[in-house]
């Protein structure tokens, strides 16, 4: 089945527009509003949306993401939009049969599991106020009464926002040595990866069950390796010194480690190499 009439909210996004280029090519009619059109936080904009637009399916790549912010200025807008925004976009498709996916993170598992989580893993407990919104929007989205599938991503990197691989590309260019954390582990993810995997599953999605599933690169890192290899990629003049996540001050607590490992998808590259070509499309020096 092809599912013809696909609304991507947060189209605008990081995720959002990698989603978008990938699936323009195929054939789906996309719907697309800003952000003033359809407001998560507002019921009755989502309401009248889907009402006038009637969508098969919703791609819901919106989402509060300023993690430290979310600690303290952005507490409320946090859950406001990744808590009662999704519950808002379930109560106004549960009318309809839309089927929902919606994309979550790899903070809402705070249980520091060194060998990583599978989609079977229940997260337990979050180290900061993002992955605790994030994890009551997922449970909100538990409650859809169409088919439902929620995609958890991590470290996201692609072009159209500051990530973690441009923001080393940056600092590497000005200073000639940089501390990086060596003892917090997780898996870079290339938006461009998630969209691809995302087109073969829409290919496909009859044959898949409502529920979660881990959408990342192949590969495990700590971020001093990762800006390792960006700054070896680069061939900059740049020392990365270890250094640890408790002498990096941050607002948000992060884990140790926040392995998310995709045993349901078909798998995809490994980190290096989408990392690699991000670098050489997008990354000028
Ligand atoms: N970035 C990461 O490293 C990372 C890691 C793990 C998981 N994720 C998850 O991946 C998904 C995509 O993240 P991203 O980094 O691509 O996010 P992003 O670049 O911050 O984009 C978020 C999008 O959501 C829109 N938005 C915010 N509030 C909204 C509202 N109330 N109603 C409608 N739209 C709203 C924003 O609109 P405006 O353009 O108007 O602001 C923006 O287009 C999110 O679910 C995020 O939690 C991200």
């Amino acid at each position: 089945m092809k599912t013809k009439k696909i609304l991507i909210i947060g189209a605008d996004g990081m995720l959002g527009r990698a989603v978008f280029d990938v699936l323009k090519s195929e054939d789906y009619f996309l719907l697309t509003p800003s952000r003033e059109i359809l407001d998560i936080t507002d019921k009755k904009s989502i309401g009248n949306f889907i009402e006038a637009n009637k969508p098969d399916l919703i791609i819901n790549c919106s989402a509060y993401t300023n993690v430290n912010e979310a600690e303290d200025t952005g507490k409320e807008l946090n859950y406001l939009v990744n808590h009662i925004g999704l519950k808002n976009v379930v109560d106004s498709t549960s009318q309809y049969n839309v089927v929902l996916i919606h994309f979550s993170t790899d903070y809402v598992f705070g249980e520091n599991k060194q060998d990583g989580y599978t989609e079977d893993d229940l997260p337990h407990i979050q180290l900061n106020e993002y992955g605790c919104a994030k994890r009551l929007g997922e449970i909100e989205v538990e409650k859809s009464k169409n088919k439902f599938f929620i995609f958890r991503v991590s470290w996201l990197f692609g072009p159209g926002k500051k990530n973690f691989v441009s923001t080393i590309a940056e600092l590497a260019q000005k200073n000639t040595e940089l501390n990086v954390v060596d003892d917090e582990f997780g898996v870079p993810t290339y938006t461009y990866d998630v969209a691809q995997s995302l087109a073969k599953f829409l290919e496909n999605i009859e044959t898949y069950s409502s529920g979660y599933y881990h959408m990342v690169n192949e590969g495990i890192c700590s971020r001093f390796e990762e800006a390792k290899f960006i700054i070896d990629h680069l061939k900059l003049n740049c020392v990365v010194n270890p250094i640890k996540l408790k002498d990096y001050k941050r607002k948000a607590n992060v884990p140790h480690y926040s392995i998310l490992i995709n045993t349901k998808l078909p798998k995809l590259r490994f980190w290096q190499e989408a990392v690699a070509e991000y670098i050489d499309k997008y990354i000028k020096i």
